[in-house]
């Protein structure tokens, strides 16, 4: 099944994540249109701002090899909580992947599966540019 596929790799992309300084690790997995499966973790900075959540690592990554179209982002950490994504990356998601499912996962690989109208109602859009 591509949820159960897609938390696996989510789980296994944590072990390249950079995170000397919290030592919480995030993978990231997105699963595009065409059924290709991006994998990405977070990476932090000593310039603690700079760090890149995993879930735009993978956008990013995916994003700048042409893929525009996506189904679904599983995330997950070493927590034995669901570990939903942070505002910014909410944000992020909206406006690169609108419609995809968002899946949540624990460190066993329990999960939830949200939408991005939930977890980002009433998001800015490019639609608020135009004045
Ligand atoms: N982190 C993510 O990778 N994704 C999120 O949605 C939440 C937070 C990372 C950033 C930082 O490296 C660590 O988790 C602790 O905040």
């Amino acid at each position: 099944m591509d949820q159960k596929k897609l938390v696996k790799a989510a789980l296994k992309a944590r072990g390249n994540s950079h995170s000397p300084y919290s030592n919480f690790r995030v993978g990231a997995a997105l699963l595009t249109a065409g059924g290709k499966i991006y994998s990405g973790c977070n990476i932090e900075n000593s310039s603690f701002s700079l760090t890149l959540c995993a879930e735009r690592t993978v956008l990013f990554k995916a994003y700048s090899e042409g893929e525009r179209k996506f189904r679904a982002i599983a995330l997950a950490s070493d927590s034995a909580k669901l570990i939903p994504p942070c505002g910014a990356c909410r944000q992020v998601i909206m406006e690169l992947a609108p419609g995809i499912d968002v899946i949540i996962a624990d460190r066993k690989g329990n999960y939830e599966v949200y939408s991005t109208d939930e977890l980002l109602p009433h998001p800015f859009t490019q639609n608020f540019l135009k004045r």
